[in-house]
C-alpha cells in the first residue's frame, strides 16, 4: 500500500531552483534511503514536506496516505502521521523534554482519536523508551535541544518519534555526529520503529548509517531529483567510488 508519493515535485527559493522533478514512492514496510552530494536538496526535500513557509512549491504533488499534504498547514500534516527530524534540530528554550514529550504525545493521540495519557502513566512510557535510547532523566528535565550535544539532539528526536508512532518518518542525516556507540544505539532504535505499517525515508551521506538501518532502496538526488535508485549495494558503491559516475551528464 502506497503511504507516501511524491510527484514531479517542484520547490524554490526566490529564484533559486532546488528541487526539479523528484519523484518517489514509498509503500507501507518499506524503508529508503537518499544520498546525494551536498547542496543536491535532500533537506530541501523534508522541509517541503514539513510545510516549512520559505519555500515556493511550483509543481508536483506529495500523496500521504492518499491525501494531499502540499495543500495543508505544517501542524495537520503532523497530525496524519508525518514524523521529520531534522539536520539540524530546533532548540526550545524554557520547555523542558520531559513537557515538550508530553504534550507531542497527546496531540497525536487526540488526533488519532485515542485517549490522552494522563501522569504516571504518560511518565512511565517516555521513561521507558528514553531508557531504550540511553537517554537519561536528568536530560529530560532540561530545556529541549538547549545545550545538547549534537548526538544528544539526534537521540531526542528518535524519542520523538518513537513516542509518536508515525506513518511515515524522514530522518535528515539523523548519523551526523554520532560516536559509534550512538550510532549503533540510534541504528538499533530505528530499526525497531519498522513495521509493515509505516514508511521511512533516510537521508544520509554514508553506508554506516545504513549498516545498522538496512534500507530496502537507495536512490541517488543530484541537482534537484532522483537520478538513479537501486537496492543497498548503491550505498556501497557510493562509498567505495563517489559521486563521480552518477554526475556524467547530470
Ligand atoms: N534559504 C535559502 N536561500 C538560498 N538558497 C538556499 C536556501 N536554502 C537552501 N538553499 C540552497 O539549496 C540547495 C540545496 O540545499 P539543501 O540543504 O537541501 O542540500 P542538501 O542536499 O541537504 O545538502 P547537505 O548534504 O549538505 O545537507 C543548496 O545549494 C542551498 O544553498
Ligand atoms: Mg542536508
Amino acid at each position: 500500500m502506497s503511504l507516501l508519493k511524491i510527484e514531479d515535485l517542484y520547490a524554490s527559493i526566490g529564484d533559486e531552483k532546488i528541487l526539479n522533478g523528484l519523484s518517489l514512492e514509498i509503500n507501507a514496510g518499506e524503508t529508503h534511503a537518499i544520498m546525494g552530494p551536498n547542496g543536491s536538496g535532500k533537506s530541501t526535500l523534508s522541509y517541503v514536506l514539513s510545510g516549512r513557509e520559505d519555500y515556493d512549491v511550483t509543481k508536483g504533488s506529495v500523496l500521504l496516505d492518499k491525501k494531499e499534504l502540499l495543500d495543508i498547514e505544517a501542524d495537520e500534516r503532523s497530525k496524519l502521521g508525518l514524523f521529520l527530524a531534522f539536520q539540524y534540530p530546533i532548540e526550545l528554550p524554557g520547555v523542558t523534554g520531559m513537557t515538550f514529550l508530553r504534550t507531542i504525545i497527546n496531540s497525536s493521540r487526540i488526533a488519532k482519536n485515542l485517549p490522552e495519557l494522563e501522569g504516571i502513566e504518560l511518565v512511565k512510557l517516555i521513561r521507558k523508551k528514553a531508557a531504550e535510547l540511553e537517554i537519561s532523566q536528568d536530560m529530560l528535565k532540561r530545556f529541549v535541544n538547549v545545550g545538547f550535544s549534537g548526538g544528544e539532539k539526534k537521540r531526542f528526536e528518535i524519542l520523538q518519534m518513537a513516542l509518536l508512532d508515525p506513518k511515515i518518518a524522514v530522518l535528515d542525516e539523523t548519523d551526523s555526529g554520532l560516536d559509534v556507540d550512538a550510532l549503533r544505539i540510534v541504528g538499533k532504535g530505528v530499526t525497531n520503529l519498522k513495521s509493515k505499517d509505516r514508511g521511512m525515508l533516510v537521508i544520509t551521506h554514508y553506508q554506516r548509517l545504513l549498516d545498522h538501518i538496512i534500507p530496502d532502496f537507495v536512490h541517488i538526488m543530484v541537482k534537484g531529483k532522483i537520478i538513479q535508485s537501486g537496492g543497498p549495494d548503491l550505498a556501497k558503491l557510493v562509498e567505495k567510488e563517489g559521486y563521480k559516475s552518477f554526475l556524467n551528464g547530470n
